[in-house]
């Protein structure tokens, strides 16, 4: 079944917000709290760990309502059900989109073109864990006999993003092995991890989904001849392993067969932490660790996929994101976790969004005249609120943020978890309430400096609550936003799937890598040319 084709500005609920949206926009927070003291509990959902609490939202229980049938008029329970039964939906590549089958138990039911992707999947998990086990355990060992140390992994977007992030999150829970991230095609980074390395105890994972990624190619060759500076060809194969869907580009490189994980074409990369992709996570964090993180994602599949839209967390995330994109023409969203650990996450997440929905064509190829993808960004906090939060409160602009808070601390350190635990909720209610002209005369403000001291609130925000950061609520959290993303892209009718816009830069660039090394360039515009030869001139 292919995915429903509804240009969501057509559909009567569209209309409605439209004219709804009219009545509401000027409508300030406070007084809808005021109005209905029941209104938080309305606007909650719990569900297993997580609290969601969306109340403090520009939203009445009518524009719910109307959010709520937008989604039944773009026929989003038919694209859900598409997306889980291996249709062809991501057309432009002509894939299925699976990430939530690998991390379904073995039973599930998931074919592509009729085929059951179960017992792969399944073999390929087998093989992570025998791996990590006898890499943690120090059983491999390196080829002068030493057990590993370090595990340097290689790869970029999909293939760094998501094992950098829930390593960095997962901290916690690491073990003795230090991972290292190289991705960046800048050769200083991948020199400043060789200065950490000793190649006796280091185990690189190549991770490229193509094998063809210029940056990914580049690093792998270079810590590759690195490494013969001080080992023979034949100890590659116990140094060097690779996850990707194209076995015979990584045999070329020089790996053993033994060595390499494979993956499928209906991994996304943006989506593909819980196939092979995920290799250095089972080995940082062991693999139980890494299943538990697979059990999260996999609990968060089956609340998208069975709950009632009204009360589906990733559901109702979607469509207030909608609303204020496509209504309040709000620019951008941010998320904010009051956690140190998810210091990576909105990065994590800018590829998953902006990668996804940055389209501008919809799903019958014609140009869109609605506002699509959200630009995303954050930081954690507290940190946030020294640097950017002054724009949030007192700006022109109108950011939604995400407010992500765990309510145990993972050191106990409940001293430090009250007064984080206290800002994160301050925050929000400074958000929703701000501060009025006469709050702040009757603190004694000068008359000259009221007006700069006045916040106007009314600045949304949802609360994302979970008990602890675990593997499995990790895996939550991150299916949460897999599932809003699915949501949106279905609500503005494109392909979320592909990602053709980051081709031509690509192209432009092997261009001109090769006109550094010539003495005439192509055709370029004069801006460019310049560039071009001042760079030659200065090489
Ligand atoms: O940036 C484009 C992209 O294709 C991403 O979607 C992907 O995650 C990344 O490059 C890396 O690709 P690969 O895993 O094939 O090296």
């Amino acid at each position: 079944m292919a995915l429903p084709n509804i240009n969501p500005t057509t559909t009567k609920a569209w209309q409605n917000l439209k004219e709804h949206f009219e009545d509401v926009k000027d409508v300030h927070m406070k007084d809808l709290f005021a109005q209905d003291k029941e209104r938080a509990d309305k606007m909650t959902i719990k569900w297993d760990d997580f609290y969601v609490d969306f109340s403090k939202n520009r939203i009445t229980e009518v524009t719910l309502k109307y959010l709520l049938e937008l989604a039944d008029d773009v026929k989003l329970k038919d694209a859900i059900k598409s997306q889980f039964s291996g249709d062809i939906i991501n057309k432009t590549e002509g894939r299925a989109v699976l990430h939530t089958a690998l991390r379904a138990p073995k039973n599930a039911n998931f074919k592509v073109n009729g085929v059951d992707v179960m017992p792969d999947i399944h073999k390929v998990k087998q093989s992570i864990e025998a791996f990590t086990n006898e890499v943690v355990n120090g059983h491999k060992k390196g080829h002068t006999g030493k057990a590993f140390t370090d595990v340097v992994n290689i790869g970029i977007g999909g293939s760094d993003l998501g094992p950098a992030m829930v390593v960095d999150s997962l901290q916690y829970y690491k073990n003795h092995l230090n991972t290292h991230f190289v991705s960046n095609v800048d050769g200083d980074h991948v020199n400043e991890v060789i200065k950490k390395l000793n190649p006796e105890t280091t185990l690189f994972v190549i991770v490229s989904k193509t094998f063809t990624t210029q940056e990914t190619l580049s690093n792998a060759n270079t810590l590759k001849k690195w490494f013969l500076k001080s080992a023979n060809e034949k100890a590659i194969a116990s140094h060097f392993v690779a996850v990707s869907t194209n076995i015979e580009k990584v045999k070329g490189f020089g790996i053993d067969e033994n060595n390499i994980f494979p993956m499928w074409d209906w991994v996304g990369g943006r989506f593909s932490l819980w196939s092979a992709v995920g290799l250095t996570i089972s080995l940082a964090v062991g693999y139980n660790n890494f299943d538990n993180l697979l059990k999260g994602a996999h609990k968060m599949d089956e609340h998208f996929k069975n709950e009632d839209f009204s009360s589906n967390i990733p559901v109702v995330l979607a469509l207030i994101s909608v609303w204020y994109n496509n209504f309040f023409k709000a620019e951008s969203e941010a998320v904010i976790p009051y956690s140190q650990y998810l210091n990576q996450f909105a990065t994590y997440l800018q590829q998953g969004i902006m990668e996804s929905n940055g389209k501008g064509v919809d799903r019958n190829g014609k140009s869109i005249d609605y506002q699509t993808g959200t630009i995303i960004w954050g930081e954690p906090g507290t940190n946030s609120q020294h640097a950017f939060f002054q724009l949030i409160h007192q700006g022109t602009k109108l950011i939604p943020a995400d407010f992500i808070g765990f309510t145990k601390p993972l050191h106990g350190n409940q001293d430090h978890q009250n007064k984080l635990m206290s800002n994160f909720l301050a925050q929000t209610e400074a958000l929703l309430n701000g501060k009025t002209e006469a709050e702040v005369i009757a603190e004694g403000a000068n008359s000259e400096i009221v007006s700069f001291k006045v916040f106007p609130g009314n600045k949304p925000t949802n609360t994302i609550f979970v008990n602890k950061l675990s593997p499995e609520s990790l895996g939550k959290l991150i299916a949460m936003y897999e599932h809003k993303i699915f949501v949106q892209g279905i609500i503005w009718n494109i392909f979320s799937y592909d990602q053709f816009g980051v081709e031509l830069g690509k192209q432009l660039a092997s261009k001109i890598l090769q006109e550094f090394n010539s003495s005439s360039n192509t055709e370029h515009d004069s801006s460019t040319n310049n560039l071009l030869n001042y760079y030659k001139g200065m090489m």
